[in-house]
């Protein structure tokens, strides 16, 4: 199946937004990373927006496209019921990446509304966190 990797808000700005937090790679080097570690029969398709409604209808195209789904939801993952319903409306496995942890960040990054609704949640180990989250959703289809 196809697993989609969605990328929310400034995302597109990675390597370039903030350095010393988020690392000098950039989106792109994220896809190479994860196709290379893509579980066998498995496909993939990066995404990234700034918009939520944009985010909400490729988690409504994944109903029937995807096998799994990959998210790193930015700013939303602390603002968004709305991506909350719509990745509840999703059945396959759902992994969060945070490339920093958000924990030890800002108290406002503690909470996220797609922790309700993640398989796992993998929060700083730089992008690493996405190979990890492939992975994983790889041997959740493969069944456990
Ligand atoms: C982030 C953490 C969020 O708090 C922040 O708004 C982001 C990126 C991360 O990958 O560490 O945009 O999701």
């Amino acid at each position: 199946g196809t697993i989609f990797v969605l990328n929310g808000p400034n995302l597109n700005l990675l390597g370039r937004r903030q350095p010393e937090i988020y690392g000098a790679d950039t989106l792109a080097d994220v896809e190479r990373r994860c196709r290379a570690v893509l579980p066998e029969g498995c496909d993939l398709r990066m995404l990234q927006s700034n918009h939520e409604g944009a985010l909400i209808d490729w988690i409504h195209e994944a109903r029937e496209a995807a096998a799994g789904i990959v998210i790193n939801p930015g700013a939303f993952t602390h603002t968004s019921i709305a991506i909350l319903d719509a990745l509840n409306a999703f059945d396959g496995p759902v992994i969060e990446v945070h490339i920093s942890n958000v924990h030890k960040r800002e108290s406002f990054r503690h909470h996220s509304y797609v922790s309700l609704r993640a398989d796992g949640v993998i929060a700083g180990l730089g992008i690493e966190g996405y190979e990890a989250a492939v992975r994983r959703i790889g041997g959740l289809l493969a069944g456990g």
